[in-house]
């Protein structure tokens, strides 16, 4: 995973992060002053927080497999559509931003999508 910060604000509200081809897996961006993932799923592209909402555990240490994002600490896992968090565990959503892909940049918007979509 790649964990070069990239700091780089628009007037709109949408930050490009990288060329599409660039994102291999995933990689850490900060965006707004807040640390989020870029993640590559199985054809689409998913922007969400860095802190896992349970305890707040780096999920840029963890791994994707079958559209979820694991959580390294105690291996709940979410749902990368909609941010959900295995059934039973005592926990909000993980938190998702929009993206876009205009031109072959990845670009994400600053604001929270829904939370947990
Ligand atoms: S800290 Fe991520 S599941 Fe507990």
């Amino acid at each position: 995973m790649c964990a070069k910060p990239i700091s780089v604000d628009d007037e709109a509200g949408w930050i490009p992060i990288c060329d599409l081809d660039r994102l291999k897996g995933e990689m850490i961006v900060r965006v707004a002053g807040r640390d989020l993932l870029v993640i590559w799923n199985d054809g689409d592209v998913v922007a969400c927080a860095r802190a896992c909402p349970h305890e707040q555990a780096d999920l840029g240490l963890g791994h994707v497999a079958a559209g979820r994002l694991f959580c390294p600490r105690h291996a709940a896992s979410f749902d990368l559509r909609d941010g959900a968090i295995t059934a039973g565990w005592p926990s909000p959503p993980l938190r998702l931003y929009p993206v876009r892909i205009t031109g072959g940049q990845i670009w994400i918007g600053s604001e929270e999508s829904r939370s947990g979509r």
